[in-house]
């Protein structure tokens, strides 16, 4: 399809006034990347140039874009019943969701929570976690643990639990009472590991170091990515998550899985909690949880911690927090189709059928120029490149604008390339993705 440039060229971007989020805005708008119009696994330019999606959007488009049925359900939701409150009103859609969400959690996670993003998913969580130890008569559970280089938003408890420096420096002294354990990203050891790497276990022990130090009965809740996806991919070693369960579970902390990214089939289950055999006692999501059509978010969490709220005099209200789109009903709509979707075309374990595949073909990249390491985990790879003297991240940007003009839209973190696309992707489309990505990095400076 052709469309008008001259709305996308020249002074209308260059002066516009959208301070973009987490973009190099004057850089951008001197040479903006705009896409149009999207169909199942691509993007089109508005000149009518075809992309491949290597990164589902931005992590959310598992289904594919612009499905049909999603389409049409959010079409007539929005001539129906276009907004409800969620405070002391309700409206059908949501209560269905919630249901349908909670058949698909791991064992034991019946009760989920609804927010409009994975940052928003996030502050509920770790906000849910203090509220539950205060409920029990445990409120000096108040401290807060993240990891080095996780990735949990951007609402003050998930930048201050976050560990990207670049993320946290700026914002002052965020929340109070939140430490860190260490990330585990050891290339010395792990370097292209095809799928969890065999080194890193005992990473996992810096939690004791934490209980140490602060005391355990001072720690509320521990919040962790199950594979780290936004800081470049960091996929737990062999036993780590199952490590920081143990921990957890001996010192009464609340071990919390951000799978903002890992959830709704990333890696061929519908949660990576799944996938690995460790069920935590919250998790949060978004994204992928409405096919990235309409924004939601939402916060599983074991039956214990709901029955906690539970109590006191019924004329009460039971958790003093939400949001005014909290279960939005085009959000309930979107999300009750795109579940339709993954169920009949079993779209939450096909990554599990493609990840050999794309593992091989992932790691048939290796040897060329800049390449320190190829990882991969699900449907999901990263290749990282050594970084430029002097320049870090200036690599990993050139070949994100790279396949740009040759047809990929893929993701760059620092010097990081990650490619995670729509759960429908074929074989033969897995081929020209990466043979894309050869020709980018062969030809990097
Ligand atoms: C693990 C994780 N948590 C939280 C978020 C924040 O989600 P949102 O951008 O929807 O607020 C992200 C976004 O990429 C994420 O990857």
């Amino acid at each position: 399809m052709k469309e008008d440039g001259a709305q996308v060229r020249g002074a209308s971007i260059e002066n516009s006034a959208w301070f973009m989020p987490f973009s190099m805005n004057r850089q951008f708008k001197k040479q903006p990347r705009l896409v149009s119009r999207a169909d199942g696994i691509h993007y089109y330019t508005p000149e009518g140039r075809k992309l491949i999606d290597g990164t589902s959007g931005l992590w959310c488009v598992n289904a594919g874009h612009c499905r049909e049925s999603i389409v049409a359900a959010v079409q007539k939701q929005v001539a129906t019943l276009d907004f409800a409150p969620p405070f002391q009103l309700g409206h059908p859609a949501a209560f269905e969701f919630a249901d349908r969400v909670v058949k698909l959690a791991p064992a034991g996670l019946s009760r989920v929570f609804f927010t409009n993003s994975g940052s928003e998913s996030v502050d509920t969580a770790l906000k849910l976690a203090l509220a539950y130890h205060r409920a029990r008569g445990e409120g000096h559970r108040v401290r807060l643990i993240g990891r080095e280089r996780g990735y949990h938003g951007v609402n003050f408890g998930g930048t201050a639990v976050g560990g990207i420096v670049g993320n946290r420096k700026i914002f002052g002294a965020l929340v109070a009472g939140v430490d860190h354990i260490r990330h585990t990203h050891d290339l010395a050891r792990n370097a292209y590991s095809r799928g969890q790497p065999e080194f890193g276990v005992e990473l996992a022990d810096d939690l004791e170091r934490l209980c140490a130090l602060h005391d355990p009965s001072t720690i509320a809740a521990l919040i962790v990515e199950p594979v780290a996806c936004s800081t470049g991919v960091l996929v737990p070693p062999r036993g780590y998550l199952e490590r920081l369960r143990e921990i957890c579970d001996r010192h009464g902390i609340l071990l919390i899985f951000d799978e903002v990214i890992t959830g709704w089939g990333r890696l061929g289950q519908p949660f990576a909690a799944q996938y690995f055999g460790v069920t935590p006692d919250l998790i949060t999501t978004a994204k992928g949880i409405t096919n990235g059509t309409v924004p939601m978010g939402a916060v599983l969490m074991k039956e214990d911690l709901y029955q906690a709220f539970m109590t006191g005099p019924e004329l009460s209200i039971e958790m003093p927090h939400g949001y005014t789109y909290s279960a939005h009903p085009l959000a309930c709509a979107a999300g009750l189709a795109t579940l339709d979707v993954y169920e009949k075309e079993g779209l939450l374990t096909r990554a599990g059928e493609l990840a050999p595949y794309w593992q091989q073909q992932a790691h048939a990249l290796r040897g060329l120029p800049h390449l320190i390491d190829i990882r991969d985990i699900g449907l999901i790879a990263a290749f990282e490149l050594a970084p430029r003297p002097g320049a870090p991240g200036a690599r990993g940007l050139e070949a994100h604008r790279q396949a740009f003009e040759k047809g990929a839209y893929i993701r760059a973190t620092g010097d990081v390339i990650a490619l995670a696309p729509p759960l429908i992707i074929e074989r033969p489309e897995i081929d020209r993705l990466f043979e894309i990505l050869r020709g980018v990095i062969a030809k990097l400076a």
